[in-house]
């Protein structure tokens, strides 16, 4: 029989990175060594600490549902932590979700109706474009890749794209695929913009855990920004817990009581054992959250260096663990090449909106990154 597929499905491409994962699974399961630095997920284990605790909690029998929004005691943790950072929380202003992606996709399907303008600073997420499209909105795009992936000195054109049709803008800093953590002008100057033209800003702070030597500031703690942010965090790249699922949102109370209906009648609750976790590692767990971005650092700062020795000059980050290394015009084909022949798996800029580049995930080791450059260098690629 052939489906009559939902258009909202037959707008939206596989993701690209599963694309490059596939690709290295092929060769690898043909016996061939890949250097994968496709994949955005810490090589370090879950903190033992909170491990322990997740087993703790099933063998303690938190196994059924939860709330949907999440335990009371992990959203106080989470209201409490945002407090920290600055921002006015509560915890009925809290919706704790199976990863920050599910954040993310209710936030988009709360918010944006069909025709609906979203504003996306490019290079951007692969998935922020297909959450936009799947819930039927319009996107318009700014490129910050003419500004080393700046926002400040792109603020001009960012002036330019929002106005009162903006409906969302969405911020990631610091930022997967460019590691560019944003100033607090950069950050003042999208305020202003959001005030004047009323418009609902994503501040996806996932990775706002690792950073070098910045403090990244959040979007809320902004004056005229807690009513008209959506934060998005997670424990998937600070706790290095991508497979548990675990993140959350906070936003004004309205919104949360209209995506809490999305959130109960889509996945019902987060793993209750996994939020007992996520309680754990919020709250005891800052060493090892350290070690892993101390590691991420020199791990960045020698990848630089070994590209410079090949006199190719990336712009590097001050947070997240990636950075987009310029390429050939014909990113795509870059990739595919150095895959096949090098055997180092990267992502192609094309994929985040920015063409000519390809994106490095540095959260491998250091042995495996020098074999990358070398490989990458042997065969002509840099
Ligand atoms: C920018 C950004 N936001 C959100 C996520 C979602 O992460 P998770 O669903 O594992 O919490 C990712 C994961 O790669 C990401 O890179």
């Amino acid at each position: 029989m052939s489906f009559d597929f939902a258009a909202r499905v037959e707008r939206v491409e596989p993701s690209a990175t599963l694309a490059i994962s596939n690709k290295a699974s092929e060769l690898e399961s043909d016996g061939v060594d890949v250097v994968d630095l496709s994949v955005g997920e810490p090589d370090f284990p879950t903190p033992e600490n909170v491990v322990s605790a997740g087993q703790d909690a099933m063998a303690a029998g938190h196994t059924g549902y939860t709330p949907s929004n999440g335990i009371p005691e992990l959203r106080e943790a989470i209201a409490s932590k945002l407090r920290d950072d600055g921002i006015d929380a509560e915890s009925d202003e809290v919706i704790v979700t199976p990863g920050g992606k599910q954040a993310l996709f209710e936030t988009f399907q709360t918010l944006i109706d069909d025709g609906d303008e979203v504003v996306l600073l490019d290079p951007a997420w692969v998935s922020y474009e297909a959450m936009a499209k799947l819930s039927g909105g319009t996107l318009n795009r700014v490129d910050t890749a003419p500004y080393d992936f700046q926002l400040e000195p792109a603020l001009e054109d960012l002036e330019a794209a929002v106005s009162d049709e903006t409906e969302l803008l969405v911020i990631n800093s610091p930022s997967n695929p460019t590691g560019a953590v944003y100033s607090d002008a950069a950050l003042a100057g999208v305020r202003d913009l959001a005030v004047e033209h009323d418009v609902t800003v994503i501040s996806d702070e996932i990775y706002q855990q690792i950073t070098y030597g910045v403090e990244p500031t959040s979007l809320a703690t902004l004056q005229g920004m807690g009513e008209r942010t959506v934060t998005i965090n997670g424990f998937s790249k600070a706790y290095s817990m991508t497979g548990w699922r675990l993140g959350y949102l906070h936003a004004p109370e309205s919104l949360v009581s209209q995506a809490a209906k999305l959130h109960s009648h889509s996945v019902s609750c987060a793993v209750n054992f996994v939020q007992h976790a996520g309680l754990e590692a919020l709250e005891h767990t800052d060493e090892a959250v350290l070690e892993m971005r101390d590691a991420f650092r020199e791990r960045r700062d020698m990848l630089a260096d070994l590209f410079a020795e090949h006199d190719v000059d990336v712009p590097v980050g001050d947070g997240a663990f990636y950075m987009m290394l310029p390429v050939a015009e014909d990113d795509q084909e870059w990739c595919a090449g150095a895959i096949e022949d090098a055997h180092v798996a990267t992502v192609p800029g094309s994929a985040f909106g920015s063409p000519g580049y390809a994106r490095i995930s540095y959260a491998a080791s250091e042995e495996r990154l020098r074999e990358a450059v070398d490989r990458l260098a042997e065969h002509g690629y840099i």
